[in-house]
């Protein structure tokens, strides 16, 4: 049993792996946070309350004792506006008579043993869990609070459920999915910050008094910032120091927040973004929020981000592929962009037979007119022009090659120049009268709308049906503008930007899900869409349009930070780089892309034996080790943010194998290199080390470390490997 109710203190205590989170219910009815941390006793925890009675110059509420309470003082698991509380609120709503306030008060609880799905998103699976709800009986709102636990990991999955309860219409103009306080204002506040082909840097901010705040109001998740935050105990490192982290199940406009309130509370709180949104509740209406995922960790950056993998690999990602071996693939976009015929393609393809590469992927260009980026998206039928002979030429022949294939597709978009935009202009998102913003020459089709939908889901399904694909790639290569929908009425374009994420995740449903034995990959320019409910559909992402080396160590260090290896695809792609010019040995960007879910992603078929040779020798070491990379504990060893180099140590969980990969950027004359410290291994465990020719005991390896290897040489790996003996 994870979720205890004490009836006599009327206190919640939730157990995670190592953690305890607990909460009572106050003699208003508040539902008053205790404590969240490392796992304590079922002990009563009142002394521990920040505030019992009102302060002065607080305004206050009393029960019917007469005992006075101050929700502004209190440690709440939910926030409003409305009568003492002061702070951000978890939701705002508006009754038809004008009235905005809210005063949330215990209802009722039940304990399930397993997670009711969310309808209409993707969330974490399993878990007992806790619905608490709680009710306005004068607004007419209620609101269940869902906390659910899993035992085997230290993530805990929350999110809100709003009701209207009442008589009357209610508009919401925010709803949260959760609200967490934590004591104390001594911390960091962790994001991850981007751009195109520079996804994920690390950045940090104090807390101050008030709020920081990230967000994105683009329908989508971005890659300016992930939905995602940590709380760090001020001097946390990757070891060590009390973290808190958030992320989001959610891959539109969303927002989290930290605010710091003068009593010394942390209030960690935020979902779907609340600027230009509203939301009409009709009378015995529902709005789900996303489920936000909570990690503790007590052991630093480390331990958040091990919670995060080990609860998305067993909770999120599709259980039929997450721990799978993963196709390696050959990605013909960056070695002939649009520039192809069936010979190219098929040259590229059988260059790379026999050599461990399974899978060939035909990228941008074979559909419609799409003979560079202003035309085609939408017309999802062969350009038999330039594939004479359609997809089961090309098909054919990789099938021939004893490889698997697999196909681009991009079906939230659509071309001016197409034939479904002639037919069919209004499927484009955009308001009638203004004119709409190209990007990338495309605009984006409006899958708000059931007809659009279905639109999508026919021709993009018929391609699957009608030849034999084993891989699909989902791209989408812009953010919406024009945020309007011609099937909503004018009260309800507030509602646009998470109607957007319903069309999207309703599209995976009828297209991902349908096609249970097509593998599909996601994509967004890169991986400015890499968030936990694109996972759900796309057990592996690109992770950046960059694919150098180099940059990428920054990128994956950065993905890592949240999401597991084996979520993030990673290509080797030719020297000099396209996207840097940078030009850097194979072994290093062989070492690096095979640190995710491997690929290669250039034009082979100017590959002689000895490329072939050493491509075959590459995936023969991918797949020896394959299995850290998609089950086991990852241990950050060197920050390349903070120096020149980047080191990854991939462990299994029985801590028997491992495999340390290093990097150096620039190699210096007269260099000292430290020692590399490996983490995570057994101490008292015997490892053999075949690159060091010896046999030595976990502890004498993580005290003692190890002096890299590397090269004269810029931009260059050496890897380790340790084996129990
Ligand atoms: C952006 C993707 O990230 C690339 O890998 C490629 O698929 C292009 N789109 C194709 O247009």
């Amino acid at each position: 049993m994870a979720i205890i109710f004490d009836k006599q203190t009327s206190t919640f205590y939730l157990e995670g792996k190592s953690y305890t989170y607990a909460f009572f219910i106050n003699g208003r009815g508040y539902a008053e946070h205790l404590y969240f941390g490392n796992k304590i006793g079922r002990d009563p925890l009142f002394f521990s309350r920040l505030c019992d009675g009102a302060k002065s110059f607080a305004a206050y509420t009393s029960d019917k004792n007469g005992k006075s309470y101050s929700y502004n003082s209190l440690k709440a698991e939910i926030t409003f506006f409305g009568n003492s509380d002061y702070r951000e609120p978890t939701v705002c709503v508006e009754a038809e008579n004008g009235d905005r306030l809210t005063e949330l008060l215990y209802s009722s609880h039940t304990i399930l043993k397993e997670k009711p799905q969310i309808s209409a998103m993707p969330s974490l699976d399993g878990g007992e869990t806790l619905v608490l709800t709680l009710e306005d009986k004068i607004g007419g709102l209620a609101a269940d609070l869902y906390y659910t636990v899993y035992e085997d990991t230290d993530v805990i999955a929350r999110r809100i459920v709003y009701r209207n309860i009442g008589q009357k219409k209610l508009k919401l103009d925010r709803a949260y999915s959760f609200c967490l306080p934590i004591v104390g204002h001594d911390y960091d506040v962790l994001t991850l910050r981007g751009s195109w082909a520079r996804e994920r840097t690390p950045q940090y901010t104090p807390v101050h008094i008030g709020v920081c705040s990230i967000d994105s109001k683009r329908s989508s998740s971005s890659a300016v910032l992930n939905p995602f935050m940590a709380l760090c105990e001020k001097g946390t490192t990757e070891n060590h120091g009390e973290v808190f982290g958030v992320s989001l199940v959610y891959s539109s406009s969303f927002v989290l927040k930290a605010e710091a309130v003068e009593n010394g509370v942390l209030n960690i709180l935020g979902g779907i973004n609340d600027f230009g949104f509203s939301w009409t509740l009709d009378v015995g209406c529902e709005l789900e929020s996303p489920e936000a995922v909570i990690a503790y960790s007590a052991e630093g950056l480390g331990g958040m981000s091990r919670a995060f993998h080990d609860a998305f690999r067993d909770h999120l990602i599709n259980k039929r592929f997450v721990k799978k071996s993963r196709p390696v693939v050959i990605n013909n976009w960056e070695g002939t962009y649009f520039n192809f015929d069936n010979e190219k393609l098929k040259a590229i393809a059988s260059a790379v037979a026999n050599t461990g590469i399974d899978t060939f992927v035909l990228d941008d260009g074979w559909f419609g007119k799409r003979n560079d980026d202003r035309s085609g998206l939408g017309d999802w039928f062969v350009n038999t022009e330039k594939l004479e002979g359609g997809l089961k030429a090309i098909i054919d022949h990789v099938h021939s090659l004893g490889m698997r294939f697999g196909l681009w597709f991009e079906p939230e978009m659509i071309s001016e120049d197409s034939e479904i935009f002639r037919a069919h202009p209004d499927y484009a998102i955009g308001v009638p009268g203004r004119e709409r913003c190209y990007s990338r020459y495309q605009y984006m089709m409006d899958i708000t709308r059931p007809d659009v939908r279905d639109y999508i889901v026919e021709s993009v399904t018929r391609v699957l049906r009608e030849n034999e694909i084993d891989y699909v790639k989902w791209d989408y290569n812009r953010n919406v503008t024009e945020f309007y929908s011609l099937s909503l009425p004018a009260d309800r374009q507030g509602e646009f930007s998470h109607r957007y994420a319903l069309g999207l995740y309703e599209l995976c449903e009828r297209i991902v899900e349908a096609n249970p034995k097509v593998f599909f990959e996601g994509c967004s320019g890169g991986g400015s869409r890499f968030d936990p409910a694109m996972l759900k559909y796309f057990s592996q992402i690109w992770t950046s349009d960059d694919s150098d080396a180099e940059e990428r160590t920054r990128i994956q260090y950065g993905t890592s930070i949240v999401y597991p290896l084996s979520s993030m695809s990673c290509h080797v792609s030719v020297t000099p780089n396209h996207q840097t010019g940078r030009e850097a040995p194979m072994k290093t960007r062989a070492d690096i892309a095979h640190l995710g879910a491997t690929g290669y992603e250039l034009d082979t078929s100017a590959f002689n034996d000895e490329d072939r040779v050493l491509v075959k020798a590459q995936i023969d070491e991918y797949k020896e080790m394959e299995s850290l990379v998609l089950e086991g504990d990852l241990y950050r060893l060197l920050n390349p943010f903070d120096g020149e180099f980047f080191a990854f140590m991939l462990v299994s969980k029985d801590k028997s194998r491992a495999e340390m990969t290093i990097y150096r950027r620039m190699g210096r004359p007269n260099e000292s290199i430290l020692p590399v410290k490996p983490l995570g291994l057994d101490s008292k465990k015997q490892y053999y080390v075949p690159e060091l020719g010896v046999i030595v005991s976990g502890s004498t390896l993580m005290n003692v470390g190890i002096i890299p290897k590397l090269p004269k040489e810029d931009f260059v790996s050496y890897k380790l490997h340790f084996e129990e003996k």
